[in-house]
């Protein structure tokens, strides 16, 4: 029988979710049915630590899976694979003829890359110089176009649901304002769609700069209507009109970006010194991006694993799988690639009460 060997690997941050999509690459790559019926008799070998794990001047660095070692492993959150922010384009240290002698030597036939814009961008250059990829989306900010769905987010959006249902009763108790501040970049849809979940009374986007004046007024506003506390979700790269985006540092990862961070503090500030109310924030930070996937991810990890699996064995390469209009298509990498996928605020934002919209019917 034909013997092919095939490489998968994780980029970029973890999220819930990567796992379970291992496990479907494997066990359909693997399956002693689909092998009969395909006639070929597939081996998968997981590269370590995203691009990294290819980038070595020495050996590769990569693990054996079969059935057994993934059995369990959609149970969990993370990689067991291992991530990393590795750019082997990274202009100021370019290792891709490492990476590409690795993918000659380990013999691999295609390579599964699940990741975001920067590890698939990586992918799309490969596959440019001749290396066979299929990607698979993740990332908990949802911002990659082409597809609907990105492998991380639902969990994600569960995890602000259940902390903001946390703090509302401290923050009840003590007639306190919590501004709650979110991952997601550039992308809104974190803050917008956790907010909706977690019923906050205000939500700020990157796609809509707010009026702080206008923040305080809800506020009080809010409170001469009745509300006893506030839940105010502030997405990371959320600013007010007249300001710049807030960053944790201005150093960039070999991507170019900045690590974004410091708008729910600045705002808790603002608030307090304004209305005199106690304001307290919260960064949710990497609590967002861990523990056990959730069932959609789960689920969405299994089937595009599977579609992931079904493009290698019709050699359709240099597509990632998506989710879109309820069924699962494959794109072209190249068309993915350098985009953003944002709020569309006229139809998804309102912007008089800085929260979800209230219609919501489009015909
Ligand atoms: O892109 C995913 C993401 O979690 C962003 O929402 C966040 O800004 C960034 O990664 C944080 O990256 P790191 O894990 O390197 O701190």
């Amino acid at each position: 029988m034909k013997k092919s060997r095939i490489g998968i690997l994780t980029g970029g941050g973890d999220c819930a979710g990567l796992n379970p999509a291992i496990k479907w690459v494997v066990k359909s790559a693997l399956d002693e049915r689909l092998t009969a019926e395909r006639g070929i008799q597939y081996e998968v070998v997981g590269i370590r630590d995203g691009w990294k794990g290819l980038v070595g001047t020495e050996q590769p660095s990569v693990m054996a899976l079969d059935q057994g070692v993934v059995r369990t492993w959609d149970r969990y959150g993370g990689t067991m694979l291992g991530t990393s922010r590795t750019n082997p384009y990274d202009p100021k240290n370019d290792r891709s003829k490492a990476a590409l002698n690795n993918i000659r030597q380990l013999g691999l036939e295609a390579i599964v890359v699940i990741g975001g814009d920067d590890t698939l961008s990586v992918a799309a250059r490969l596959h440019e110089e001749g290396v066979n990829v299929v990607g698979i989306p993740k990332t908990i900010d949802k911002d990659l176009v082409g597809t609907e769905y990105t492998l991380g987010f639902e969990t994600a959006l569960n995890i602000i649901t259940e902390e903001i249902d946390r703090l509302r009763t401290t923050a009840g108790s003590h007639e306190r304002i919590f501004v709650v501040e979110t991952m997601g970049r550039n992308a809104g849809w974190l803050a917008l769609e956790g907010g909706e979940s977690a019923g906050a009374f205000l939500i700020l986007i990157p796609e809509h700069e707010f009026s702080l004046h206008k923040v305080n007024e809800l506020v009080l506003e809010g409170r001469r209507a009745g509300a006893r506390y506030d839940i105010i979700v502030a997405s990371e790269g959320a600013k007010p009109a007249g300001y710049t985006e807030f960053v944790r540092s201005m150093a960039t990862d070999s991507f170019g970006h900045k690590a974004l961070g410091g708008i729910a503090e600045f705002l808790a500030d603002e608030i307090c010194s304004s209305t005199g109310l106690e304001t307290r924030s919260i960064v949710l930070s990497h609590l967002q991006r861990g523990g056990a996937p959730c069932a959609y991810d789960r689920r969405m990890g299994r089937y595009f694993g599977i579609a992931a699996m079904d493009l290698i064995v019709r050699k359709s390469y240099g597509r990632m799988v998506s989710y879109r209009g309820g069924g699962f298509i494959a794109v072209p990498i190249s068309d993915v690639i350098g985009k953003l996928s944002l709020v569309d605020v006229k139809t998804q934002y309102d912007t008089d009460r800085y929260n979800g919209r209230r219609t919501i019917l489009t015909k």
